[in-house]
């Protein structure tokens, strides 16, 4: 057998002994009394009655064992000409610090608190600090507008909501205490405390007798130090896009997340304790969470929280700069990102500026690596090009070329074998094994291995109905595609109402429920459609109210300035078709598959239980007003 074989075996006919053996990478205070509790199927706890602390894996123990003056994080931000390193033992003292003054508001363990902040240091320094006094964060993207901040402060009503005062996107400067103090105008759910990081490039009012200042509160604090906590106690809850738009909040246990992402950086991703690895998303997002904070700190190596764009701040080169000049071992991003870069220098012309000796793997995912991205990417680059797949509710990789234990030869267009610990299926709508080649729902038999979502936040039932009920005895990804005679999966795409924009994952269901409630507007369905730069984007139609003769044009300009207002510029809403039906089923459901596959000039099934036919020849009709299929 192959090392990956044995490796991938044992995780699966004895995941016990395999996540014991992985275990080993963390600190604990006390052993846990089981490896996998699978008392309550399909709720499996792992290391339960193991006690850790996350922040002390991350940060103090580094410290402990004389990595303190390595550089834990390096802030490359372009967009404000500056670059900062803060060494293991300057982050232990910032965050012991902002822990302690955490503790002077009110914040204790178990309680939950808001972290809404762009790419600065002191985000890490926030979230850590919560790891460590217990506390339970919940990061909110920089890019949801004040409506969906309300959504989520409701949800997991924080007892604090820590913000920067404002953040850089690209040229713009965005102030946040004005959108946050509209989001807590929203909600029924009110903060005692907003603690404001004010920033050199915006300063925030303190308008009320919640308001503090970050520098003010630490002044006085004593530091704290880390409390051991239940291995299966939530480490932080993560928004994520669902079907409608009630967003799922992914609760993460402190554990299995550890024990995962540790054993992740050596196995997957092939660092070592000290290498300097990047992760090129936003802290907002899973990817942040695994990868710039976690998973390369507990390995003892040097992250960076870049505040920059893969273009425009300043040009092309951006990524090959940070590269060079932080000596880079790997670099983890969007494909859209490759494709911004592609977009503007096809050739490559900034890359000869830069020496990329060092440079070892790039690492993509959060969308489908097109076989183009993965050809231009590895012909520029000349290292392993590695797509791989997961998902928030995972936290770290379902499939992928397992750098630190086998390297597989690629296949275009798949991130090829599954990662030890996930036993990936192919099945049909009924539930039976299809053949390789064969596409249908791709499901991950039980239990799915640490670092893995334990639930959704106050949701067993949620978590039961959208992940466990479709296969009983199986995760269901909501992915579709298939795998080949080598044991290759392929993902095709989602098969819900989640698409991925520009690598951010978001809700035709939830942009549909923004829309529907214009005035103007009878009915709408949203859908995702191919989009050359950013994966997918978003397309709308609406019906008309009977007797409604405004000018279209207008309609639809306010709709996109709805949808910008209430879920955020990322959802890059812009294109709408006013039709005369929507296409239905005859128990009035609307046929989405098949407007995306019209949008995207696939061929389709005429559905048997469709109302009107006719209606299909229309809405072709009015897609290809809009362009579609491209
Ligand atoms: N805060 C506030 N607004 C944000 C934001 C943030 N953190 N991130 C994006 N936005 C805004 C943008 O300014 C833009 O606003 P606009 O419509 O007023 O211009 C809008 O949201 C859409 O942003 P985006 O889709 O990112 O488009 P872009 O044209 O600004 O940039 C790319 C295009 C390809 C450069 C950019 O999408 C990118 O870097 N993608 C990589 C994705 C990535 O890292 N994903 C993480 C998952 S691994
Ligand atoms: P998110 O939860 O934001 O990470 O988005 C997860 C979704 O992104 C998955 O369900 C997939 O649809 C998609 N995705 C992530 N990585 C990949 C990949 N490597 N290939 C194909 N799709 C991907």
């Amino acid at each position: 057998m192959s090392t990956y074989e044995t490796n991938f075996r044992k995780s699966i006919d004895d995941p016990e002994e395999f996540w014991a053996e992985a275990a080993e990478g963390i600190d604990w205070y006390q052993k846990w009394d089981s490896v996998v509790d699978r008392s309550n199927p399909p709720f499996y706890r792992w290391f339960r009655g193991g006690e850790l602390n996350t922040c002390y894996n991350a940060v103090d123990r580094h410290v402990e064992s004389g990595r303190g003056d390595q550089v834990a994080i390096i802030h490359d931000s372009p967009v404000t000409g500056t670059i900062t390193k803060i060494t293991y033992r300057e982050l232990q003292e910032r965050v012991a610090g902002f822990a302690g003054a955490l503790r002077a508001q009110g914040i204790n363990k178990g309680d939950t608190v808001i972290i809404y902040m762009p790419m600065i240091p002191e985000a890490a320094v926030a979230m850590l600090a919560c790891a460590r006094i217990g506390a339970v964060h919940s990061v909110v993207f920089g890019g949801f507008a004040a409506h969906e901040l309300a959504i989520r402060i409701d949800h997991a009503q924080p007892k604090a909501i820590i913000i920067a005062s404002g953040a850089i996107e690209g040229k713009k400067t965005l102030a946040y205490k004005p959108l946050v103090d509209t989001a807590i105008e929203q909600s029924d759910h009110k903060p005692d405390k907003c603690i404001i990081f004010q920033r050199d490039c915006v300063t925030a009012e303190l308008s009320n007798s919640r308001d503090v200042n970050w520098e003010d509160i630490i002044q006085d604090a004593q530091p704290a130090d880390c409390v051991p906590v239940q291995a299966t106690d939530p480490l932080y809850i993560l928004y994520t896009s669902g079907t409608t738009g009630m967003p799922k909040g992914v609760m993460r246990d402190n554990g299995g997340h550890a024990v995962a992402l540790n054993w992740s950086m050596k196995n997957i991703y092939k660092v070592k304790p000290g290498d300097v690895y990047w992760a090129a998303s936003d802290v907002g997002w899973v990817v942040g969470h695994s990868y710039i904070i976690y998973g390369p700190l507990f390995y003892g190596c040097t992250t960076i929280i870049y505040e920059g764009k893969p273009i425009g701040t300043p040009d092309a080169g951006a990524f090959w700069r940070v590269i060079n000049q932080h000596n880079v071992k790997v670099l983890f991003t969007a494909p859209t990102a490759f494709r911004a870069i592609k977009k503007e220098d096809p050739k490559g012309e900034f890359l000869k500026k830069y020496n990329l000796d060092g440079f070892q793997t790039l690492f993509l995912a959060g969308e489908r690596l097109d076989p183009d991205t993965y050809h231009w990417a590895s012909d520029l680059l000349k290292v392993p090009v590695i797509d791989h797949w997961w998902q928030t509710e995972t936290a770290w990789a379902i499939v992928a070329n397992p750098m630190g234990i086998e390297q597989f030869s690629v296949k275009a267009g798949s991130p090829t074998k599954p990662v030890p610990g996930y036993d990936v299926r192919i099945l049909d709508d009924a539930g039976n094994e299809l053949e390789p080649g064969q596409e249908g729902n791709i499901v991950i038999k039980l239990p799915l291995p640490p670092g893995t979502l334990a639930t959704l936040w106050r949701n067993d039932e949620r978590f039961v109905k959208s992940y466990m009920e479709a296969f009983p005895g199986y995760y269901e990804t909501s992915d579709g595609g298939y795998m080949d005679e080598d044991g290759y999966i392929y993902v095709m795409g989602r098969i819900d109402d989640v698409i991925n924009i520009a690598g951010h994952r978001l809700s035709t269901g939830a942009m549909e429920e923004v829309v529907s409630t214009h005035q103007d507007v009878a009915e709408c369905a949203v859908f995702g459609t191919d989009d050359e730069l950013k994966g997918q984007k978003p397309v709308g139609l609406i019906v008309l109210k009977a007797g409604v003769s405004r000018d279209e044009e207008e309609i639809k300009t306010e709709l996109v300035q709805m949808v910008r207002n209430q879920i955020g510029p990322i959802a890059c809403y812009r294109e709408t078709a006013v039709v005369k039906r929507l296409p239905k089923t005859r128990s009035g459901k609307i046929l989405r598959g098949t407007m995306r596959a019209i949008a995207a000039g696939k061929e389709y099934r005429m559905p048997s239980t469709i109302d009107d036919p006719v209606i299909l020849d229309e809405i072709t009709e009015d897609l290809k007003k809009l362009g579609y299929p491209g």
